[in-house]
């Protein structure tokens, strides 16, 4: 009976040690994780104006112009959720252009994980410029106006819009 007992409390420390051994999975992305973005993944049309997304967008991201183009694009091959997450490392880029093919802004968002943003699903936003380097970053960047919209409108989508 004991050494059962003490078998089984060997078991659970190795799968802990095991476990804390692997490291936090935490994703911190650096400019070399958005550059080349254009080449990703497209996901889905082209949009402009309001699109499907009118009234979680209001003016947001270009959207009050329909001269204005929004491509959004992920850095990995399939695009899918895992128990309705996506994967840490995975990485979406929000291209707003205008109607002169000039850029407007450049967004994105990462997938940090170990609890960076844990009321937000662990997204980590960002505003980028044209070749994707990294102007500002955050959890709550713009006083939180990102985690707030995201979760608003895609909440059961993990937060990201543009994937159904
Ligand atoms: C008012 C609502 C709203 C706010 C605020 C907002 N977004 Fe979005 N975002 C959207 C919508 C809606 C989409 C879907 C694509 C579209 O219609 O342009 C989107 C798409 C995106 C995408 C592509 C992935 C996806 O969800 O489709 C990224 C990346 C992104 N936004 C980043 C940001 C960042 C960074 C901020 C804060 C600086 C921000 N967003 C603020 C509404 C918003």
């Amino acid at each position: 009976m004991t050494h059962r007992l003490l078998g089984r409390t060997a078991t659970i420390l190795v799968l802990a040690l095991a476990a804390t051994s692997c490291g936090p999975n935490e994703f911190v992305a650096t400019a070399d994780n958005f550059r080349g973005f254009r080449t990703w993944t497209r996901v889905g049309e082209v949009l402009s104006g309001p699109g499907p997304m009118a009234a979680a967008l209001g003016g947001a991201h270009g959207a009050g112009d329909a001269t204005m183009r929004r491509s959004v694009f992920v850095n990995r091959a399939a695009i899918t959720r895992t128990n309705g997450t996506f994967a840490v490392g995975t990485v979406f880029v929000k291209l707003v252009e205008n109607a002169d093919g000039t850029v407007s802004s450049v967004l994105g968002m990462a997938k940090r994980g170990n609890s960076f943003n844990a009321a937000n699903n662990d997204w980590e936003w960002f505003v980028l410029d044209g070749e994707g380097a990294i102007a500002q970053r955050g959890a709550d960047l713009f006083g939180g106006l990102c985690n707030n919209c995201h979760r608003g409108g895609a909440r059961e989508r993990d937060f990201v819009f543009s994937v159904p």
